[in-house]
């Protein structure tokens, strides 16, 4: 892993990693989108992305700013900007710059319209410091915008698929260990508050899905793989129960023949405008 800055962030930036973030992408998009139409996105804004990663969230909003806007991602991982660079100029969004920096480090003289972040809070030591230094970062009347994950309810599956809340389980023990702020999603209108924001509206959605198709199976598959040194660790499974190489397969195969539907994480989303 190659940093600006120690990280807390636990999954890495390896190549599997960034595959499992793109995954993870997809399944939320539709959240998130929703998020940032929501907080008021509108075409000509400036909007910026903290915690961008492999810059999935930077690009939803190059679409939803178009061409008029623009839009900065930083991420603290030089290899996360490094990707979501690429993949941006390869998607042919010429109005996305990234930058790595920190948010606590990160200068900005102009003032964003929109900030936003997703699946970052969790990570950070000071939670309610890093959405007061987002809350600097829009102008008055701007809006600060967070997507979180909550690991309050553990996977669901129904008919059951021992399998699948099996893997979460070990998902949800893990989160609830070394998360810093495992339980930022369930205390966002708090945080919002405490940094000095109006109240936030929130809303939450759970991903459910079912069928071969799903891609489901692989998201969680791979998120498996990226944590699997710390979940061994901890001594929640081991590389042979695991199996990574064939649990995406396993998943899948479980999840059709039970005709079952798989139910993951719930995500809780808040937004709130800076006072005027
Ligand atoms: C789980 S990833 C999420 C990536 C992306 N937002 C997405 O939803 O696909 C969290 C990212 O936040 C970054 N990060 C964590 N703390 C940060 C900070 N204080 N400043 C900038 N980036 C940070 C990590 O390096 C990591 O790439």
């Amino acid at each position: 892993m190659n940093e600006t800055t120690p990280s807390s962030y636990i999954l890495g930036h390896s190549a599997s990693e960034i595959r499992r973030l793109v995954l993870q992408a997809e399944i939320l998009k539709p959240i998130t989108a929703r998020l940032l139409r929501e907080a008021g996105i509108a075409p000509g804004m400036r909007v910026l992305d903290v915690g961008c990663g492999a810059g999935d969230v930077a690009m939803l909003a190059c679409e939803m700013v178009g061409p008029g806007g623009s839009v900065v991602g930083i991420d603290r991982s030089v290899d996360a900007i490094a990707v979501a660079q690429q993949r941006a100029r390869a998607a042919g969004y010429s109005q996305a710059v990234f930058q790595a920096e920190a948010i606590e480090d990160f200068v900005d003289e102009t003032g964003f319209d929109l900030v936003i972040g997703r699946y970052v809070l969790v990570h950070q030591t000071d939670v309610v410091a890093f959405v007061r230094r987002a809350a600097e970062l829009v102008h008055p009347g701007g809006v600060v915008a967070f997507h979180e994950v909550s690991h309050r309810h553990p996977f669901a599956s129904s008919p059951v698929v021992p399998l699948w809340e099996r893997v979460g389980d070990w998902l949800f023990t893990l989160f609830r260990a070394v998360a810093p702020h495992h339980d930022a999603a369930d205390k966002l209108f708090g945080i919002y508050t405490e940094a000095g924001l109006p109240p936030p509206s929130l809303f939450s959605e759970t991903p459910v899905a079912g069928g071969p198709d799903a891609p489901h199976h692989a998201w969680i598959a791979e998120t498996i793989r990226s944590l699997l040194p710390k979940l061994v660790q901890m001594g929640l499974t081991t590389e042979a129960i695991a199996g990574v190489d064939t649990l995406e397969a396993r998943l899948r195969e479980a999840t059709v023949a039970a005709q079952s539907q798989i139910i993951a994480h719930a995500q809780v989303c808040a937004w709130a405008r800076r006072a005027g």
